[in-house]
């Protein structure tokens, strides 16, 4: 955030005029002649030096440095409020046995069910509000609902953030979301994930920028950590808590107004759950954000941490308010909690409909709903807080972005062998292993001219069909990206720029592993065209590669993905224009010999390969009709002494290949359909991306 901001933030602030705010007016960088000397300073010193002398300075006055330095950044308060929500579905349709009744049910206007029957509540900056509630309770329902997932069925009532009702743009702007799972990029480190997230999120100096990664780190207790990788389920990295840290600590990189945690603690020791908790109160505090978390079965440490509580059962309220205030209102309604018993524990029991009586916990559920009727109980507690930071946003400079995603992805491309590399050497292995299969075919003769066609079609067929791994890692790549999308992080068209430039030269390059020692290295292909040969495999290459993007965010389940890719990549290798004649295909099928590739990709590369060369045990003879002889020993192998004979007598059986020079019109065709492909994968992405589910007022 710009200095000019801070001051611009602080002066919005000064009615209300906190002692926070105060602080972070002394230790922002708002002022101008500050900023002045800061900026001087920055060029005399080196960024590291810079950040302890500020961390020395803040350590002196008995703060929690790190702390600090986060919450100078954030001196605005702010409230959201949700009125009277709720959510409900259509009944999903089981199938009971009975076919008809299962499709006339299904036909049949199906029954609503109501998930959240009117949930009223409020959170302020500073703040912490846990929803708790047993399991079926409502609280990922509800916390979808205040963070605009994109999910079925239908959202009614009243989410503002300052006033303001909640839209995509407001939440992009001035929320963050942490998920349950935490998904980082598994072969980047600590530091450099931060470092990242500080790259897209923010446009200020670099020193500064540094200051700041520091300070996340710090505060997040990663500093022993951040230069080790994050890892993922196949080698081992940060620990469960510390993965979690670190989604929190990008999470605050983006100065949010609002955090939405869901289930900060789940997976963690109690340790560890507390240690989160009481961080986060204390963050909600030093940075002046209000959060808002669901949690399970809180430990009394992780319990007593929490500022305002909202309990649900069944989609309902059964207490909403302080913390400290829960026992005491449960006491009087009836409800005394045993002695040396997790309040926790005790409040969920007392709702949880599964295993108490469900009459009891309908009772409890009424008494709040009494207490409601009679007064409002969350009519905020504050005054309310009224407007949006107008000069509060992230960095939106597009050319920034791609140029920090073509340095992240590169070196993730380096360190992650499953996306590129992997394939580079299953390429490698594959085609030398096919060449070394067809070694004969390195002879140049009639009787190797098929042999040379089909080592050519296993070259193209086998390294597009490994286009299939890609789908999976596609299809996490794209969660990943939505849920950088969804906190603002970056646009999915700078994503978009930034992978068609890493993958074009990494394609090219797969290419080149493909072919260069298999084909010109073993099998003695003809050198002169290497170049335009590599060029268009690299396109059957590239456009297998859009197949495999479309279709890793085409399904929720990378698997299902993956066999439609396989069923893609079988139709085109049937099509290719030598399995089966083009004319003996019924239409619509016959279709595929046109928008698949793979028979445009084999014409070409077979008359680059055999056009200019010869091949022995032929001889020109101007006195046969074909032109060329073999010999009386040698009638059925006979094809022709140059290679456009070859081809001509190839094209007497298969009627896709000729001696005609189609490259460039193939290599056309190739790239309409790969952009076709494209272009549906980049609508498909960003509208999903992109997609919230908006909470509709309530009809009047
Ligand atoms: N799309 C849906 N169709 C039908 N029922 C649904 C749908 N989504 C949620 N539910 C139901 O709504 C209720 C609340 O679900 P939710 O996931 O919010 O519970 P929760 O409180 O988060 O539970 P847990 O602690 O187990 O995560 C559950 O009974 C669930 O089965
Ligand atoms: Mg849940």
């Amino acid at each position: 955030m710009s200095s000019a901001h801070h001051s611009a933030v602080t002066e919005c602030g000064a009615s209300r005029s906190t002692r926070r705010a105060l602080t972070a007016r002394r230790t922002s960088t708002c002022g101008k002649k500050k900023h002045t000397e800061r900026l001087a300073m920055a060029d005399s010193v080196d960024p590291e030096s810079l950040q302890k002398i500020k961390m020395r300075k803040m350590a002196s006055r008995g703060s929690n440095p790190a702390l600090e330095l986060l919450s100078s950044n954030q001196a605005k308060n702010s409230q959201l409020t949700f009125k009277d929500v709720k959510y409900s579905v259509e009944e999903r349709v089981e199938f009971t046995g009975n076919v008809q009744d299962f499709v006339s049910r299904s036909i049949a206007k199906k029954p609503i069910k109501t998930i959240l029957h009117g949930i009223t509540g409020s959170v302020n900056s500073g703040e912490v509000l846990a929803i708790m509630g047993p399991s079926g309770a409502g609280k990922t329902c509800l916390i979808d609902l205040l963070t605009l997932e994109s999910k079925n069925g239908d959202s009614v009532g009243e989410v503002r953030l300052n006033g303001e009702t909640m839209n995509k743009d407001i939440f992009t702007k001035f929320c963050a979301t942490v998920p349950q799972q935490d998904k980082h990029w598994a072969f980047l480190t600590c530091r450099e994930t931060v470092a990242f997230a500080a790259d897209l999120y923010l446009d200020i100096p670099k020193e500064e920028k540094t200051a700041r990664v520091d300070a996340v780190l710090a505060t997040m207790g990663l500093t022993g950590c951040a230069d080790t990788k994050v890892g993922n389920a196949f080698f081992s990295g940060l620990s469960g808590g510390q993965k979690r840290r670190l989604s929190l600590a990008i999470a605050l990189l983006s100065n949010p107004l609002v955090l939405f945690l869901d289930e900060p603690t789940s997976g963690l020791d109690a340790a560890a759950a507390a240690s989160i908790m009481k961080f986060l109160k204390d963050l909600a505090v030093a940075a002046n954000i209000a959060i808002v978390c669901t949690i399970h079965q809180p430990s009394s440490a992780v319990y007593n941490g929490f500022d305002r509580v909202m309990l649900l059962s069944k989609g309902r309220i059964a207490f909403l308010g302080a913390a400290a205030e829960a026992l005491p209102y449960f006491r009087e309604i009836g409800h005394q909690m045993p002695p040396n018993t997790n309040p926790a524990e005790f409040m969920l029991d007392l709702v949880n409909a599964e295993f108490t009586d469900p009459e009891s916990v309908d009772e409890v559920l009424a008494e709040w709903a009494k207490k409601e009727a009679k007064s409002d109980v969350d009519a905020t507690r504050r005054e309310p807080v009224v407007g949006l930071p107008t000069d509060y946003v992230h960095c939106t400079n597009c050319a920034r972005q791609v140029a920090t995603l073509v340095r992240r992805h590169g070196k993730l491309t380096i360190r992650d062998p499953t996306l590129y590399i992997g394939r580079m050497v299953m390429f490698i292995n594959a085609c030398v292993f096919f060449s070394i299969i067809y070694i004969k075919a390195r002879d140049r003769k009639q009787t190797q001219v098929l042999a040379r066609l089909w080592l050519t079609l296993w070259h193209i067929g086998v390294p597009a069909s490994l286009g299939v791994v890609a789908v999976h890692t596609y299809n996490e790549e794209y969660y990943a990206i939505k849920r950088e999308v969804k906190n603002g992080m970056l646009s999915p068209v700078s994503y978009l720029l930034a992978n068609f430039v890493i993958q074009v030269p990494l394609i090219i390059l797969m290419a080149m592993c493909a072919l260069s020692i298999s084909l010109y290295g073993i099998a003695n292909y003809y050198g002169d065209n290497y170049f335009q040969f590599m060029l268009v495999y690299a396109i059957n290459l590239w456009v297998y590669e859009r197949v495999a993007q479309l279709l890793s965010v085409s399904f929720a389940n990378p698997l299902l993905g993956m066999l439609v890719f396989l069923q893609v990549w079988f139709a085109s290798f049937l099509f290719n224009g030598v399995l089966v004649a083009e004319d003996d295909v019924v239409w619509p099928f016959r279709v595929g010999f046109s928008i698949l590739p793979l028979k445009w990709c084999f014409r070409s590369l077979l008359y680059l390969e055999y056009s200019d060369t010869t091949f022995s045990g032929a001889e020109i003879d101007a006195s046969d009709s074909r032109g060329f002889t073999c010999g009386a020993d040698n009638i059925l192998q006979c094809y022709g002494r140059t290679g456009k004979q070859v081809l001509d007598s190839l094209g007497d059986n298969y009627q896709s290949i000729s001696s005609a020079n189609n490259v460039g019109k193939d290599v056309g065709i190739m790239l309409a359909i790969g952009a076709v492909f494209m272009l549906m994968h980049i609508y498909l992405l960003t509208k999903k991306t992109k997609a919230v589910k908006l909470v509709k007022s309530p009809q009047p």
